[in-house]
């Protein structure tokens, strides 16, 4: 990984990518630029994740902006984090890291002595989408802003910059600009990655300290209020920002900035959600006055939820072909959720424990599913897949599903028809608004029909076998495993039972991709299924 301070460094650098693109593919080397003010965290990789798949060559600029603060911000107390970026970027295998001194990017051909931020050119974009909102309390942020992107553009070219979701009006903004002064490359905007409790991350997440870590999630849960009122009919800014504010107001220790109903591109505030409408919310956690925004799109039309929504990605398949493995894992890598619906199965056996109910009584299992709200929580870590975190009725219960009671219980409560069919409507709530990956066998036909990226992945059932046997080999349990071709014929007979069963039997969806795993490795059908993901990703842009 190369580091670049100057831009001479930049220049000579792309240089050789792009003279190395002309020898090995014909000129084509896609360059993509991940802009930042460093202090990298998941949210930030995610966007380098993206790149990573659509881009020979990652450049992460990492330059606190000036410009972009007022005087009485906290510009110079603004997280640094140099050695911990630099060790997250190459882990994320970013090939160059642009680190420009503030002298260095604003400074005047000639050479300055002192820098004299008054004196440079600013790119002001227009009110409608700057005066309001962030705008209003930072009336020269978005100038700063506007401003650094367009150098950026400039000085790098790239093929593709990646922004995140979480700054919506940031967003908007760079594309109005992108597309008013004519700047180079594709812009892409990817999805707001949140901590297990919903906060979304941030650099200024770093601000918060003790309680007040907690106290923060009070933006994503007025967004949640919000959310919840429309899927309840709620169509007017009166009913949507009231039942936001009603729970923002349930904290004590925030004090509210704006909690606003726009337009998702233009900006607009609207009185009414017709087709699409974003909920935007800024707010400071006292005592230290650490400023959150964070934001949700609601939409009516299927056609702006799925513009608007992180695919889906379902993975179906036979038993045996790695399903899981390969849905744990592109979840963490692009930053989605692991729709974990053997979680679900197992949050319910544990509450019919928990209520005393016996798991046999399918009509006593029936009506306890109305009283247990399980939630799934993505639990994004740095460095490895985490499985959701589960909670029922509020309780965290990740670790207790995970008990021998539940395990031995949670097939029989998963067989009944009532349980099945309650789970589903579940997992279809999840998929509303988009950005998870989930894997079973009528994910694609079944759940999750309009999924954006349906998968069907395949194995012969000799390669199975020998995958099973090898499992069980290393499991060094006391029992030597079964004969390989026992295990073969089990599960030729298991196939034979999931595609002729009655309810949801297993079958290919007509829009599903094949991949066929006997040569690929877990990594290769994973860099597979993200190729394919990005292509979608970029069509919609
Ligand atoms: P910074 O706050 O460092 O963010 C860099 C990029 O990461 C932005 O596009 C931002 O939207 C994205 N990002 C931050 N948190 C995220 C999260 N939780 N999920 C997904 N994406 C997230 O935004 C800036 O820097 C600056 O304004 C910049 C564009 C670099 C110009 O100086």
């Amino acid at each position: 990984m190369q580091i670049l301070h100057t831009l001479p460094e930049l220049d000579a650098y792309l240089e050789r990518c792009r003279q190395g693109g002309t020898r090995t593919n014909a000129g084509h080397t896609n360059i993509g630029l991940v802009p930042t003010m460093g202090a990298l965290h998941a949210g930030h990789r995610s966007l380098i994740e993206r790149s990573r798949q659509a881009d020979q060559v990652v450049i992460v600029s990492i330059f606190v902006n000036p410009l972009q603060f007022a005087q009485n911000e906290d510009l110079d107390r603004y997280p640094r984090a140099h050695e911990a970026d630099q060790t997250l970027c190459k882990a994320a295998g970013v090939d160059a890291i642009f680190m420009p001194t503030a002298s260095e990017l604003y400074g005047m051909e000639g050479g300055m002595e002192d820098l004299d931020l008054s004196k440079v050119t600013r790119v002001v974009p227009p009110v409608d989408l700057a005066g309001h909102m962030e705008g209003r309390s930072r009336p020269t942020h978005f100038q700063g802003v506007a401003t650094v992107v367009t150098k950026l553009l400039n000085l790098v070219r790239p093929t593709h910059t990646y922004f995140g979701q979480k700054d919506a009006q940031q967003v908007a903004i760079i594309k109005r600009l992108k597309a008013d002064l004519h700047l180079p490359g594709e812009i892409v905007v990817c999805p707001t990655v949140r901590a297990a409790d919903g906060l979304a991350l941030s650099s200024r997440n770093r601000y918060l300290v003790g309680a007040q870590r907690q106290q923060a999630t009070v933006l994503y849960r007025s967004l949640q209020a919000a959310d919840v009122a429309f899927r309840q009919g709620a169509r007017s800014v009166a009913q949507l920002i009231e039942s936001a504010k009603a729970i923002f107001s349930t904290e004590p220790n925030a004090t509210l900035d704006y909690l606003a109903l726009v337009h998702p591109d233009t900006l607009k505030p609207l009185q009414v959600i017709d087709t699409v409408g974003m909920v935007a919310i800024a707010a400071t956690i006292n005592p230290n006055s650490t400023r959150l925004i964070d934001n949700i799109i609601l939409s009516d039309s299927q056609d702006e939820r799925l513009r608007h929504r992180t695919p889906i990605i379902a993975i179906d398949g036979p038993a045996g072909a790695g399903k899981s493995t390969v849905a744990r894992q592109l979840a963490h890598d692009l930053g989605l959720l692991y729709l974990d619906t053997g979680a679900m199965y197992r949050a319910l056996t544990w509450y019919a424990l928990a209520q005393d109910v016996d798991p046999e009584d399918e009509s006593a299992i029936a009506q306890l599913l109305p009283h247990c709200k399980i939630q799934l929580i993505a639990n994004i870590q740095e460095d490895r897949p985490q499985p959701p975190k589960v909670q029922v009725n509020g309780k965290d219960i990740t670790q207790a599903i995970r008990s021998t009671a539940v395990t031995e219980l949670v097939s029989t409560i998963a067989a009944q028809p009532a349980v099945r069919a309650h789970l589903v409507r579940l997992q279809q709530q999840y998929g509303q608004k988009g950005g998870v990956v989930a894997d079973g066998r009528d994910i694609g036909t079944k759940v999750f029909p309009d999924a954006e990226l349906k998968i069907y992945l395949t194995a012969s059932v000799e390669e199975r076998a020998q995958r099973r046997y090898h499992d069980l080999e290393t499991a060094q349990t006391n029992q030597p495993p079964p004969e390989l071709a026992e295990l073969t014929e089990a599960i030729a007979e298991r196939d034979r039972k999931d595609s002729t069963r009655a309810v949801s039997p297993l079958r290919k969806a007509d829009d599903a991709i094949e991949i066929l795993t006997d040569d690929l490795s877990v990594q290769q059908v994973i860099a597979k299924i993200s190729d394919l993901y990005q292509q979608h990703a970029l069509s919609k842009t």
